[in-house]
């Protein structure tokens, strides 16, 4: 007799995620489960789907239907100058250990459409550091990535954007950065001149550079622990010594392997630096 009796969905979940990683290489395995559920579920209702199965069914047969079920598999929510006390304080600790630097290398790992980006590219061009550095932004999602190499975002968000930018410590106008051309924020050139939008993703690919800041911000909550475990390598691997590494805000290497390895240096801010 069977004791526990495994929930029907579930099942259906793992071999759907397994089918698509078996037959396309997209893997959302390790995905955090609930967030997937969620996902899922909306896209079922969407395409006028009976049950996962189904999808399933739909997916492996239809290239056109997984490229619209990867879009809406991930959350690419973002925001220039997110949480701006955490850009205050990269300015206030981390912009000083930079100065020190002859180069810098930064990393965006999961930059969605690139808000974070050009947000770190107006602290270093304020901070006269921009000149020295080169900023890898990646993410797994095409999209997302063209959005932000075009750096055009809506003007609707710019008034909030302002006040974000005033609060992590801007220096100029907010308004000198773009130029308004009817509902659009067309970002200057000059911020993306030293930036490499490449497709990059943080389940199946490896390490390709050496840095001393990686970013990788509200990213890691949509992984499970399995996952989280790998990309911790895969950043430890990537950081130079004495590197900083910035999470999101519900995001922390408290009860991590990676835990030791790294001083917080910024209380509650979520930027650790790498220990030698
Ligand atoms: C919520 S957004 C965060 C954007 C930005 N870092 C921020 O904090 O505002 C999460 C991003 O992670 C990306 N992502 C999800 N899975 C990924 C993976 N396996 N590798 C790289 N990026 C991934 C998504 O495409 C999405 O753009």
């Amino acid at each position: 007799m069977m004791l526990f009796k495994p929930n029907l969905e579930d099942i259906e979940i793992k071999l759907l995620l397994e089918g698509i990683y078996q037959y396309y290489g997209y893997d959302f395995r390790n995905y955090a489960v609930s967030s997937l559920k969620r996902r899922i579920h909306s896209f079922i209702r969407l395409e006028g789907l009976e049950n996962i199965s189904a999808l399933q069914e739909k997916l492996l047969h239809d290239r056109t239907c997984l490229e619209r079920f990867l879009l809406s598999l991930t959350v690419n929510v973002t925001s220039m100058f997110r949480d701006p006390s955490f850009y205050l304080a990269f300015r206030k600790q981390v912009v000083p250990l930079l100065r020190t630097y002859p180069f810098i290398r930064i990393w965006h790992a999961g930059c969605s459409t690139g808000e974070e980006v050009y947000s770190m590219a107006i602290l270093l061009q304020e901070e006269n550091l921009y000149h020295r550095c080169r900023i890898y932004a990646t993410d797994t999602n095409e999209k997302v990535l063209q959005n932000a190499k075009s750096g055009i975002f809506p003007l609707k968000m710019m008034q909030e954007y302002t006040q974000l930018y005033l609060r992590a410590g801007g220096k100029q106008s907010f308004s000198e950065y773009y130029t308004a051309a009817y509902d659009h924020a067309i970002f200057r050139a000059s911020l993306r001149e030293n930036v490499i939008f490449a497709q990059h993703n943080l389940a199946t690919d490896s390490s390709f550079n050496e840095f001393n800041v990686i970013f990788c911000r509200n990213v890691l909550i949509y992984f499970n622990q399995v996952l989280q475990k790998r990309v911790h390598t895969l950043f430890h691997n990537s950081l130079c010594s004495f590197g900083i590494l910035g999470l999101g805000k519900q995001e922390s290497l408290r009860f991590t392997s990676y835990e030791q390895y790294y001083e917080e240096i910024a209380k509650g801010e979520k930027l650790y630096r790498r220990l030698n």
